[in-house]
C-alpha cells in the first residue's frame, strides 16, 4: 500500500520535464522492471544545484522518488547532494511497499549519474580554458 503522501506526489509530480541549460543529466534503468529515470540539473557557479528536473517511465513510486530527490537536492551544493541516498528519499516518502524500494535507488543512482556527468563536463570546460 502507498502511503497518502506518495499517492499524492504521484499525482502531482513536482519537476517533471525537461531542463533547458541543463549542465548534468544522468539516466538509471532497472533491469529487472524497465523503469527510467533521468535526471537533469543546472549548476550555478557556486557548484549550487538551482533548479532539478526529471523525466521518468515507470511505477507510483519510481515517479515520486524522482519528484522527490529533485525538490531535496534543491539549493544543495553538489557535494551535499552526493550524499543523498535511496534511504534519504524513502524517509522523504514515508516509506514505500517493501517491493518498491528499489525505484528510490534507482532516483539515487539517476542522481549519482547526473552529478557525475557535471563533473565530467567541468573538467572539460576547465581543459578548454587552460589549452
Ligand atoms: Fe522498478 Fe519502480 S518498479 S523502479
Amino acid at each position: 500500500m502507498y502511503t497518502q503522501k506518495v499517492i499524492n506526489i504521484f499525482k502531482y509530480p513536482r519537476n517533471a520535464g525537461g531542463l533547458h541549460g541543463a549542465n548534468g543529466i544522468g539516466k538509471a534503468i532497472d533491469n529487472s522492471c524497465g523503469d527510467l529515470i533521468k535526471i537533469y540539473l543546472k549548476v550555478n557557479e557556486e557548484g549550487v544545484i538551482e533548479e532539478a528536473k526529471f523525466k521518468t517511465f515507470g511505477c507510483t513510486a519510481s515517479i515520486a522518488s524522482s519528484s522527490m530527490i529533485c525538490d531535496m537536492i534543491k539549493g544543495l551544493t553538489i557535494e551535499e547532494a552526493q550524499e543523498i541516498t535511496g534511504g534519504d528519499v524513502l524517509e522523504e516518502l514515508g516509506g514505500l511497499p517493501v517491493e518498491k524500494v528499489h525505484c528510490c535507488a534507482l532516483a539515487e543512482e539517476s542522481l549519482h549519474k547526473a552529478i557525475e556527468d557535471y563533473f565530467k563536463r567541468l573538467e572539460k570546460e576547465q581543459k578548454k580554458l587552460e589549452e
